[in-house]
């Protein structure tokens, strides 16, 4: 399923494929959800659940995390917890997603079984951790039709692949097309850093030792010179969001895992979002409010994409604006400004 450029900020529609045997007549229409920030909360954490109801109005996406940060003794009731979540809460038009358990462990099998079977009408995504290859989403996506059918789950749960580990990054292009169920991808800062033998220990922003430093001046060798930290995930961050453009999927930045520095947060998400990404995730109530402010267009960006569009006339041809050249391309970059913004005022 491909996507035009005005395309890019929804799921794909006609992205069905077909069921097994008997399997009712899916929904095909998907309508534009945002997903700026998918709020992560532990389902077995009775005191998280509870919060549930009062946060789900204020996120675009609310993920009940079976997977890592959740310890091997409490993983059922996390999934129980989930289910009885899912099944009691009104989520308006906020989304759920689940991150299942990695397909090397012993979980995932039980973590797709139940929720699909039990509260599959209810999921909008699942979010697939440590995807290495096309391989894994072809094994979710294959379940998830079998099961689907089985509990007459009429609208398409749409899968998210974690980009963790080298393998995953060496085949971004083929995890992002393999499935027309795939929603998008999230960058895995912490587990891909382990998994690529990175000496960092943290989860994801940038670090104090990783930067460039200026030349000498010339004649004053001893006076200080000007140090720039670099951003560790560019490269990969980049990578992820070509992979996504091409195949009409969606791309997002992962975990900050400093909640205090709210200022650093706001960086890394930012230079996600000027590179492509539409959303990042939220570990905390603190980054709700970052993600909502750095993920949707900032007021002056939209007026200014507003005003080189309205003079452009039919989009060709070139036009100064300020001092500024604008022509064709300048249109369409303008045109995924103002989209992305009539898209999350509607
Ligand atoms: C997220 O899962 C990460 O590993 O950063
Ligand atoms: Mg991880």
């Amino acid at each position: 399923v491909r996507c035009e450029v005005g395309d890019r900020v929804r799921a794909p529609k006609d992205f069905f494929r077909p069921l097994a045997v008997g399997a009712p007549e899916p929904v095909r229409e998907v309508p534009f959800r945002p997903s700026r920030m998918i709020h992560f909360f532990d389902p077995g954490n009775p005191r998280m659940a509870a919060k549930v109801p009062d946060i789900a109005p204020d996120v675009d996406v609310l993920l009940g995390n079976l997977e890592d940060a959740v310890a091997a003794d409490r993983k059922e009731a996390a999934r129980a917890g989930l289910v009885e979540i899912a099944r009691g809460t009104d989520f308006g038009e906020t989304q759920l997603w689940t991150r299942i358990n990695s397909l090397d462990s012993p979980w995932a099998l039980d973590d797709l079984l139940t929720l699909v079977t039990e509260v599959g009408d209810r999921l909008d995504v699942i979010m697939v951790p440590k995807v290495e290859g096309a391989e894994d989403i072809h094994y979710v996506d294959r379940l998830v039709a079998q099961l689907e059918a089985k509990a007459g789950v009429r609208r398409p749960i749409l899968l998210h692949a974690i980009l963790e580990t080298p393998r995953g990054v060496a085949s971004v292009e083929e995890i992002a097309g393999a499935s027309p169920r795939m929603q998008g991808m999230s960058l895995g800062p912490a587990d891909l850093a382990a998994s690529r033998r990175m000496k960092t220990t943290r989860v994801g922003g940038g670090h104090p030792d990783y930067l460039v430093r200026q030349d000498p001046q010339p004649g004053a060798a001893d006076a200080p010179r000007a140090v720039f930290q670099q951003d560790l995930w560019h490269y990969t961050i980049a990578r992820m969001v070509d992979a996504c453009a091409a195949h009409g999927i969606l791309p997002y930045y992962g975990p900050f895992g400093d909640i205090k520095d709210t200022v650093a947060c706001e960086d890394q998400f930012r230079n996600a979002f000027l590179l492509g990404c539409v959303g990042a995730w939220s570990l905390h109530p603190v980054q709700i409010q970052i993600a909502k402010k750095v993920f949707s267009p900032a007021p002056a960006d939209v007026a200014w994409a507003r005003r080189v569009i309205a003079a452009m006339g039919d989009g060709t041809g070139a036009v100064m604006i300020d001092g500024k050249m604008q022509d064709d391309a300048t249109v369409k970059q303008c045109r995924v400004v103002v989209e992305l913004a009539d898209a999350l005022v509607t």
